[in-house]
């Protein structure tokens, strides 16, 4: 049976599988953007990965005309399978001083989807809807999912335990049963969903779509050293750490790039909330260039290869552990 996705905004109608690519910092390009829409699901990335030289042109200009013209491209050679809208990322933290040009860039492109995360705005907000777009906002508990839709998000992330990046601690089925309490709108979940089982859970957990990052670092589009991709590979549950240490808010990362810069996952400081930085000055510590972040879903990657094998798995394992499922209660 068609999924029924009638009661949800028009840009997250008709995905081939309810799935969105997460926004990833460095590692999406237009690319695996592309190459993620191109697939059939909701392909991401943050604003500030797009970073022009001084005196440039807005090199998030270049990128959304490239996205857009790309995928039209495809939409009219494929008219039976077309691509997945695309979303942009905003990080909405006061110390990201190119919000409010990003803003106007986004606008004047109509962004179809954005997602923003660390603080939700009013103004952002109302920029999204200004050019018909919808936000969905980042949160990692019921608190902030409410202030997030008091403020005029449409929708929510549910980062829960186990997401790469800045994760949330809750059980993913603990923070689902809350929102979904007082919450009818579309809400994604995160954490560590990287087969088509963990999607259907998603999904019956209450979630109308999940949220994948990790697994899509090591892909042949996305924009990672090659040993990163590798790690991701070759690394599982057990080798992810929980830190406050290198950017102020807690998030996990590989065990093995921590190791390699010199220093004992098993024992790391915590840090300041107040060295949260999204300035052009977000430069790290030499030594933590290469810490890597990762969720824990990463026991599902066994090899790196295009973005759409990915979703191509997850597809099948979906279809399949549905069907498994349903015939319990037919
Ligand atoms: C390396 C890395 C970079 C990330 N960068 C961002 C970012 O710039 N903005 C953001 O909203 N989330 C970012 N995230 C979080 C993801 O959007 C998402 O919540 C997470 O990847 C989902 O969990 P999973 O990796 O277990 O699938 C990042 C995650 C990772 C692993």
């Amino acid at each position: 049976m068609p999924r029924d996705d009638t009661h949800l905004p028009h840009a997250l109608r008709g995905l081939r599988i309810p799935l969105i690519a997460s926004p990833l910092f460095i590692i999406s390009v237009p690319k695996l953007v592309i190459a993620q829409c191109k697939a059939g699901i909701v392909g991401s990335f943050p604003a500030l990965n797009a970073r022009e030289g001084a005196g440039e042109h807005p090199l998030l200009d270049t990128w959304l005309t490239e996205i857009r013209e790309e995928l039209d491209r495809h939409n009219q050679a494929n008219p039976d399978s077309p691509a997945a809208p695309f979303a942009v990322n905003q990080i909405v933290h006061r110390s990201n001083e190119r919000l409010e040009r990003d803003l106007e860039i986004c606008t004047r492109h109509k962004v179809p989807i954005w997602i923003t995360s660390l603080g939700a705005r009013v103004e952002v907000n109302e920029a999204a809807h200004s050019c018909g777009g919808i936000v969905m906002h980042d949160v990692i508990n019921n608190k902030f999912a409410r202030k997030a839709i008091e403020k005029g998000a449409d929708g929510l992330v549910a980062v829960a335990a186990g997401a790469g990046g800045h994760a949330g601690q809750q059980s993913p089925f603990a923070l689902m049963r809350e929102i979904r309490e007082w919450f009818n709108g579309p809400v994604a979940l995160s954490g560590a969903i990287a087969t088509g089982e963990s999607l259907l859970a998603a999904r019956a957990a209450g979630a109308d779509f999940g949220y994948t990052g990790s697994p899509f670092i090591a892909t042949d589009e996305a924009n990672a050293d090659p040993a990163y991709k590798d790690m991701i590979v070759e690394s599982g549950a057990d080798d992810i750490v929980y830190s406050s240490l290198f950017t102020g808010v807690w998030g996990n990362y590989l065990k093995g790039s921590v190791k390699n810069a010199g220093m004992d996952p098993d024992n790391l400081p915590t840090a300041d909330v107040s060295s949260m930085n999204f300035g052009a000055d977000r430069e790290k510590p030499k030594a933590w260039k290469t810490i890597w972040g990762s969720g824990q879903g990463i026991g599902a990657v066994k090899s790196v290869g295009p973005a759409k094998d990915i979703v191509d798995r997850i597809a099948r394992e979906y279809a399949a552990a549905g069907a498994k499922l349903a015939a319990e209660f037919s």
